[in-house]
């Protein structure tokens, strides 16, 4: 976004000045200001190709869940803003002031929505899973008992979750939790860290597992979730 007045181009400019001879001064005309004519927000692109995922996660809910959801959370959240003081905000602000304005719920959910997704596409990883990185790990064994565990009260939190929602992986000061968001909450209003997390609205599966959220989750667990992802996450 920029609120400079557009030059002339180069070349034009150029043009003029030579034809200006031995004026001493050329007064160029104003340029009017022109409106934004950007977009407030963008859709940030995946770090990893469609079909990256598969077979956990199939190229096809892919498409539709980055290319169709998450891109329609940001076309709406666009629409809401336009022309108000959210538009010149960073996402993490809109969120936090619309959380506050029970009239900007709609700003609130698309606004949400799209953070949340995309720190869920940064929340995995092709070939994820496996061991956490040591800082995380000992994180974890301290709030958990071990890896295992936390993987169980992810699980736990993802399937208990009772329609749309999220499983997160979150700081709350020195300590790790795992909490479960509905719908478009998340965390962050909460003034906790998100660390990763599991998106367990249908569209996030039901392609590839139908009404099997457990399989869903489980996957995503032991094969892509991204511990290191994670650990970037944590606060000092
Ligand atoms: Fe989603």
């Amino acid at each position: 976004m920029s609120n400079q007045t557009p030059q002339p181009d180069c070349g034009r400019r150029s043009f003029l000045l030579a034809a200006a001879g031995t004026l001493t001064a050329l007064a160029l005309p104003a340029v009017p200001a022109i409106a934004r004519a950007s977009p407030a927000q963008t859709l940030p692109p995946l770090p990893y190709a469609l079909d990256a995922l598969a077979p956990a996660i199939s190229a096809q809910t892919l498409g539709f869940h980055y290319g169709k959801h998450h891109k329609a959370y940001l076309d709406n959240l666009n629409k809401l803003i336009a022309g108000r003081d959210y538009a010149d905000l960073a996402l993490e602000d809109i969120i936090a002031r619309s959380a506050r304005q029970a009239g900007d719920a709609a700003v609130f959910n698309n606004a949400a929505q799209l953070w949340n997704h995309t720190f869920y596409w940064r929340s995995l990883r092709p070939r994820g899973g496996g061991a956490p990185p040591q800082a995380l790990r000992e994180k974890i064994e301290a709030a958990f008992g071990s890896v295992d565990a936390c993987k169980q009260q992810l699980a736990g939190a993802a399937l208990s979750q009772f329609g749309s929602g999220w499983a997160w992986l979150a700081q709350d000061g020195d300590q790790l939790r795992v909490v479960k968001t509905g719908n478009a909450d998340t965390p962050l209003t909460a003034g906790l860290t998100p660390l990763l997390t599991v998106d367990v609205w249908e569209h996030a599966y039901y392609l590839d597992y139908q009404n099997r959220r457990a399989d869903y989750v489980g996957a995503v667990l032991d094969k892509l979730i991204n511990w290191e992802f994670a650990q970037q996450n944590l606060k000092a």
